[in-house]
């Protein structure tokens, strides 16, 4: 089936916050002690049919752009990279100066991923994770490949 990439609409709120409570456990995502409301973000999703089969969501402020999330429910076939090359499209239309986001340093995925698409490690913030935990107990102990869940790691791509 062909799929199609569109900017979220307000109409799409509702669905987003499930979203989000489906893959993120939670509809508040917490970054470096920020905590960003679905109502704060923008997004593009990627539909196959009626099935958001990728999403993207982002926030732009004082001339940067941070990624929020981003998922993919078919991997390896070129919606992540559809997304993130969609926001930084977005970003430099926006004139921003620079495009970072934050993952943890379990996500060995997408710490190859990015790196792979031009971002660059340019901050770690250690603990970060144990003290987001404190707010958000969900957040477990252990993350991806039994690697213990602890830091945040900043990545950015200069625009
Ligand atoms: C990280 C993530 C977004 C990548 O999404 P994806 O849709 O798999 O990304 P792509 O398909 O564009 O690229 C993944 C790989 O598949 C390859 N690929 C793309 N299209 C392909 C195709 N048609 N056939 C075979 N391989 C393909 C790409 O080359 C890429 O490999 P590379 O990184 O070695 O170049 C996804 O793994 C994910 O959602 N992870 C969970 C959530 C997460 O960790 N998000 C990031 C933190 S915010």
């Amino acid at each position: 089936m062909t799929s199609n990439l569109r900017r979220l609409a307000q109409a799409d709120y509702p669905r987003l916050r499930q979203f989000l409570v489906e893959h993120w456990g939670s509809e508040e995502l917490i970054a470096h002690g920020n905590i960003y409301g679905p109502e704060q973000l923008e997004g593009f999703v990627v539909e196959a049919g009626n099935e958001w089969v990728g999403l993207i969501t982002f926030f732009i402020k004082d001339e940067e752009c941070e990624v929020i999330s981003l998922d993919s429910l078919r991997e390896e076939q070129g919606i992540g990279t559809q997304l993130i090359n969609k926001v930084i499209e977005e970003a430099r239309a926006r004139k921003c100066h620079r495009l970072f986001l934050i993952t943890t340093n379990d996500n060995l995925n997408a710490l190859g991923f990015y790196q792979k698409r031009g971002f660059e490690i340019v901050k770690v913030y250690r603990g970060a994770v144990n003290e987001s935990r404190k707010r958000k107990p969900s957040i477990p102990l252990v993350g991806m490949h039994g690697i213990p869940l602890r830091d945040e790691i900043e990545l950015e791509i200069k625009l």
